[in-house]
């Protein structure tokens, strides 16, 4: 039998989430950002989901051709814009509107001759120094992209820094410098990702973009997506294949990190940094066995991890064990690892297999 370790994706959450986001901004417009797979989640379970979303994000050619090619005929914009002159004609072919960042991306569409959509996308820059023109390149480039033939709106977005920060003053200012910028252009607005459509309801505009809350995760690393009303879109689970009795004073795992305070059952789940489980992970993690809160004790191997069962008595071989999800938050997690929920989801590797629930 194959190897039980499963992401499992609740297709009916990420719909639920979609209606949070509508509720949060009832004014704005929603580009939904499924870019690197839906943030590791699949863009194939998750799309059906986000049939109502007005446009798709993604970051890269490939993904937005991924889009059509599971037969979406959503708006789709390129977040990066184009990188090679010669990807006008195929983002021309599959009808996606550009993020234009740089003067060098209104040059290529002047000698491409015409906009590849009536929508463009001008990006600015307002602090975070990433992409995105100053205001001066920008008015100048808002000119010269509205001249192009089929060109008929020319958008303007913008992207925060610190967005998910308790001190509000880098976004606020990032969102007067923007809002100074584009005085006077014509065109419908665009700033907040997720942590500023929680965080900062004046950045909510014409249109808001939003990633990580789709997928019921918290942008904000001290919070979980439940508290802000979502719900997890990601379960990932394994199952016990080993438990074993470790005498006191034994050590567990690669580099004995974890010595056994008093004798103990371990249990062995089948999953590890090969599965895009993090190495990083500290003793003390919590993991879920049946409906039991756990701990991880010692190091996270390729394939396996090694569980304190001193709260699952009855835990059998063939358990379940959940990782992060459903009744365990991911951002929780994230912690333990000292990283961002955004990297572990995106992280799950090839060898896991998703399901739909
Ligand atoms: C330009 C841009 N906009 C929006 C988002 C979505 O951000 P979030 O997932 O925090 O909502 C991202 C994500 O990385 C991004 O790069």
């Amino acid at each position: 039998m194959a190897r039980n370790t499963l992401a499992r994706i609740d297709v009916d959450a990420v719909a639920h989430n979609l209606t949070q986001i509508r509720a949060l901004a009832p004014d704005s417009r929603v580009m939904a950002v499924v870019k690197a797979d839906a943030y590791g989640h699949r863009l194939d379970l998750c799309l059906p989901a986000l049939a109502d979303a007005d446009i798709l994000a993604v970051a890269t050619l490939e993904e937005a051709r991924a889009i059509r090619r599971l037969g979406s005929g959503l708006p789709v914009i390129l977040l990066e814009g184009l990188i090679h002159d010669g990807d006008l004609s195929v983002a021309t072919d599959l009808g996606l509107e550009l993020t234009i960042h740089h003067p060098a991306q209104v040059e290529a569409l002047e000698r491409f001759g015409r906009a590849p959509t009536p929508r463009l996308w001008l990006k600015l820059d307002s602090g975070m120094h990433r992409l995105g023109m100053d205001a001066e390149a920008g008015r100048e480039a808002h000119r010269r992209l509205l001249v192009l033939p089929r060109a008929e709106q020319v958008n303007l977005v913008t992207h925060f820094a610190s967005a998910d920060d308790d001190d509000p003053s880098t976004t606020r200012g990032q969102i007067n410098r923007f809002r100074e910028a584009v005085e006077g252009l014509s065109g419908e607005l665009c700033m907040a990702n997720s942590a500023a459509i929680l965080a900062h309801p004046e950045a909510r505009a014409d249109w808001v973009r939003a990633g990580i809350m789709l997928y019921g995760i918290s942008p904000h690393p001290e919070r979980t997506g439940q508290s802000l009303g979502l719900k997890p879109v990601m379960t990932l689970t394994t199952e016990l294949i080993a438990i074993n009795h470790v005498p006191a004073g034994e050590r567990i795992g690669y580099g004995g990190r974890f010595i056994a305070p008093e004798p103990m059952r371990i249990g062995v789940a089948g999953i590890g940094y090969g599965d895009g489980y993090p190495r990083s992970l500290v003793d003390g993690t919590p993991v879920r066995v049946g409906d039991q809160d756990c701990r991880l004790v010692g190091r996270v191997s390729m394939d396996m991890i090694t569980i304190d069962l001193g709260n699952a008595p009855d835990a059998r071989i063939g358990d379940q064990v959940v990782l992060w999800g459903r009744g365990l938050p991911v951002e929780q997690i994230a912690r333990c690892a000292d990283t961002i929920a955004y990297e572990l989801v995106c992280r799950i590797t090839r060898r896991v297999r998703y399901r739909a629930f």
